[in-house]
């Protein structure tokens, strides 16, 4: 079934949100003081996910008219398609299936869709073993040490996120990542490189990727001035729908992991583009990963929408979008191995739902997707927290901490925690004038220096916040926490009436880069570019 074409605007839940938006009072704090059992009403707990959206804008009336909202934009039937693998990704003629990776044995696992993924996953399984057993040899006869992922977008971000997340679970074999077309990271990690012992992991589902072919045939120039074509087939594997293009490349049928076209690019993490993660983590480590996401495919497909932490996620940050004016979000991890998470969600959630067009064709009027952006605390607290404590614009924050360190070292994990705990503390309460000015008088300045000060140290307080409190960080549930923002990336783009897992909007760069590569590279402009482009053409040509 394709997925319901009605503006959102239509539906009656929305015009109620509208009113509420203007008539409800949003204080937090006050809807703290009103309701002892506030934090109970709106946290909950699933397998290892404390789940706490209680310091939210949110009133019992908002949450009743966003889960009715869900419900009049046919969420329930669109997962279901979503699940079934219906094609709705419309206007590629696709379906969606990534949720078919994860290999639950409850989601759906019936499909064709999830035998090919096994027969893939076996594949990986026999190649990771034998890498890390060091019977699959490099051409110089020696054990692989380093591993090399050349893609970039969806190739790229989810595994280098997972890779550098997965640090702590990693075995001897170091990976690289290599993405931008820019050349000089290239050089300065082939400086470092053993061709006797690297593998190369090209990763391009289209493998017509201008950044991932330049790099690929760069490496291999490099490669083969020091060895031979034969040796390709020992030191280069592709993961690719494009078989003929890999071939083409030079890589032996037998290296080449099959992708397909019902996973999208930036949801592919968990399909054969996840080879560098598996080989750094050794495959029951991801073969874990898979079943946390498998987890959350399940709680996604069957809880109810008041108990749904994927759509309860959705519904929030739509509440936020179209009827406070809010335009970014923040995610911010409590541990430093989710440095990436940041700029891997900006793919998957800008590249899907930054759209104009409804899937009626016709242009939108409302706020579609919104902007993605963050860091790991406490570094972040010392960058851009100062903007969202006391800067003009509205910023709900994602809070993603784990009850225990991995390494144990509790005293670090503690001060880490109060961190955590404190600003999102700090963000709801703020500090009053009356709070500011008892402050100053104990530091003994004067009624007119107190004066002079006050306005500039007054917190306003409520700014969102959600916690997501987690008990480790292990690769289930990583799973879950990936899979969970992808599923709130579905319901969003349900909602909104937008076509989330095509990327149209990338394209018109790459032709014109195409077209001004042309004329960087002949003697004369050939091209018609705007008057900036011209100027600035000639004076790079120079
Ligand atoms: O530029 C957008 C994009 O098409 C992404 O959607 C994709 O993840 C990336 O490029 C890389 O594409 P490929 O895997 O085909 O090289």
């Amino acid at each position: 079934m394709a997925l319901p074409k009605q503006n959102p605007q239509s539906l009656k839940a929305w015009s109620k949100l509208q009113q509420l938006a203007k008539t409800e009072d949003l204080s937090i704090q006050k809807l703290f003081e009103k309701d002892a059992k506030r934090f109970e009403k709106y946290s909950l707990q699933f397998d290892d996910f404390l789940f706490d959206y209680s310091k939210h804008r949110i009133t019992d009336e908002v949450k009743s008219e966003l889960l009715n909202l869900a419900k009049e934009a046919g969420l329930k039937e669109a997962i279901q398609s979503y699940f079934n693998g219906d094609l709705i990704n419309e206007t590629e003629n696709r379906a969606v299936l990534h949720t078919a990776l994860r290999q639950s044995s409850q989601s759906n696992a019936q499909l064709p869709e999830s035998q090919l993924a096994k027969q893939a996953l076996n594949q990986m399984q026999t190649f990771v073993t034998k890498v890390h057993s060091g019977e699959w040899k490099t051409y110089a006869g020696e054990k692989i040490t380093d591993v090399v992922n050349i893609g970039i977008g969806g190739s790229d971000l989810g595994p280098q996120m997972i890779v550098d997340a997965l640090q702590y679970y990693k075995q001897d074999i170091r990976c690289h990542f290599i993405s931008n077309v820019d050349g000089d990271p290239i050089h300065e990690l082939l400086k470092t490189l053993d061709p006797e012992r690297t593998l190369f992991v090209i990763v391009s589902k289209s493998f017509t990727t201008q950044e991932t072919l330049t790099n690929a045939n760069t490496i291999r120039k490099w490669f083969l001035k020091q060895t031979t074509e034969e040796s390709i087939k020992h030191n280069f594997v592709a993961v690719s729908t494009n078989i003929e293009a890999v071939q083409k490349f030079g890589i032996a049928t037998n290296n080449i992991f099959p992708m397909y076209d019902w996973v999208g690019g930036r949801f592919s993490l968990w399909s054969t583009a996840g080879l560098s993660i598996a080989l750094t983590v050794g495959m029951p480590i991801f073969k874990e990963l898979l079943e946390g996401a498998a987890t959350m495919d399940l709680h996604f497909k069957e809880t109810d929408f008041d108990k749904n932490i994927p759509v309860l996620t959705a519904l929030i940050s739509v509440w936020y979008n179209n009827f406070l004016n809010a335009e970014s979000e923040a995610v911010i991890p409590y541990t430093n191995y989710l440095h990436k998470l940041a700029p891997y969600l900006q793919q998957a959630s800008m590249e899907s739902n930054g759209k104009s067009i409804d899937r009626n064709a016709q242009p939108v009027d409302y706020q579609t997707g919104n902007i993605v952006w963050g860091e790991p605390g406490t570094n972040a607290q010392h960058a851009f927290f100062q903007l969202i404590h006391q800067g003009t614009k509205l910023i709900p924050a994602d809070f993603i901490g784990f009850k225990k360190a991995l390494y144990k070292d509790q005293t670090h994990h503690d001060i880490l925690m109060a961190n955590f705990f404190a600003q999102t503390e700090a963000l709801l309460k703020g500090k009053t004038r009356a709070d500011v000015k008892r402050e100053l008088k104990n530091q003994g300045l004067s009624t007119a220096q107190i004066e002079e000060l006050i306005a500039f140290k007054v917190f306003d307080g409520n700014k969102p916040t959600t916690s997501l409190l987690i008990d480790k960080l292990t690769p289930k549930s990583l799973g879950k926490l990936i899979a969970m923002y992808e599923h709130k990336i579905f319901v969003q783009g349900v909602i909104w009436n937008i076509f989330s897992f095509d990327q149209w909007g990338v394209q018109l760069g790459k032709e014109l880069a195409t077209r001004v590569l042309e004329d960087i590279s002949s003697d004369k402009i050939i091209n018609q570019h705007d008057q900036s482009t011209d100027a600035l053409l000639k004076a790079y040509k120079n």
